[in-house]
């Protein structure tokens, strides 16, 4: 593969974009319809699941583009934000080899030249649950720079505009789709399914802070998202408790939550109310140690349960 183009403003990613999509020609892969234009917003510190996200925008388009950006209005600890890896070169080479075209890494200072944006896309009540009880604001501040990427890289001539994000942080993606379709962004989001270990350790840029003991510990995790699947898809009632209760098995993994929940509202399924009759997915989250892991697994009602 080769080495992608790296972009550090808006407007080079604006020309590089248009004369990517000119070369890609007017009737794009298919020689029907316009070319497309594949977008993987990212924070760097890449691992196998963005890895995964490049590819599935390669399969699918014309021209792919890669963000790398640490957005400080999604963190709420100075330090984190601090902390987290900055590994551009090294993100850029897999990015090239995975098929971006076209990097964007802008600073903070070309996304928010102002300083932080005094008005903010509000990921409202579906913003506040699970991850976003802990991490006031941080929904808002995704959806604010993933609208601002959106700005960025959207095509000026009549092209197909796509952008992809793990389904292993499903808030996020749930949110993303909300905005898109509230707002009436002109992309289709794409969820790619989570990448696993061959542990069943769901990929995470977290995962290099946990030592063998806490490692192994982890797995419970998926060991416990899988049991509940294997179930439901036997046609069986989700048993959340008989979940919850493999995972506290586990000394050293401490739960925050685990529900089953509507995938689009997350809103979690009423109890007790037999076999699945619609998708759901299961959610979880969960500090082994210092690392604070989340996964999840879709569940899909067993053949002839459905609505
Ligand atoms: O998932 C991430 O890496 C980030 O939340 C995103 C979508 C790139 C926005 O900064």
């Amino acid at each position: 593969m080769s080495t992608p183009l790296v972009l550090r403003t808006a407007a080079d990613l604006r020309a590089a974009v248009a004369e990517a999509l000119a070369a890609a020609g007017g009737t794009g892969r298919d020689g029907v319809q316009p070319p497309a234009l594949g977008l993987v917003p990212t924070m760097g510190a890449l691992h196998h699941g963005h890895r995964a996200l490049v590819e599935a925008a390669r399969a699918e388009n014309d021209v792919v583009v890669a963000s790398v950006f640490v957005n400080p209005l999604q963190f709420d600890d100075e330090d984190d934000l601090r902390r987290y890896p900055r590994t551009l070169e090294a993100d850029v080479e897999l990015l090239g080899d995975a098929g971006a075209d076209l990097v964007f890494a802008p600073s903070e200072a070309e996304v928010y030249p102002d300083g932080p944006p005094l008005v903010r896309v509000s990921a409202g009540e579906l913003g506040a649950r699970y991850e976003g009880a802990s991490r006031p604001g941080h929904f808002d501040g995704v959806l604010t720079v993933v609208a601002k990427l959106l700005h960025y890289a959207q095509p000026a001539r009549p092209a197909r505009y796509r952008a992809y994000f793990g389904q292993k942080d499903a808030q996020q993606l749930a949110l993303i789709r909300r905005m898109a379709a509230d707002l009436n962004f002109p992309a289709d989001i794409v969820g790619v399914p989570v990448v696993r270990a061959a542990d069943g350790l769901a990929e995470s840029s977290r995962n290099v802070f946990l030592d063998p003991e806490h490692r192994r510990a982890a797995t419970v995790l998926s060991r416990a998202l899988f049991a509940l699947q294997h179930r439901v898809s036997a046609g069986a009632p989700p048993d959340l408790a008989a979940a919850v209760a493999l995972v506290k098995t586990e000394a050293l993994v401490e739960l925050d939550y685990f529900d089953i929940v509507d995938p689009q509202t997350l809103q979690p399924l009423p109890a007790g109310s037999g076999p699945l009759r619609k998708p759901a997915l299961a959610l979880l989250a969960a500090r082994i140690g210092s690392v604070r892991l989340i996964d999840n697994l879709p569940l899909a009602p067993a053949a002839g349960e459905g609505p």
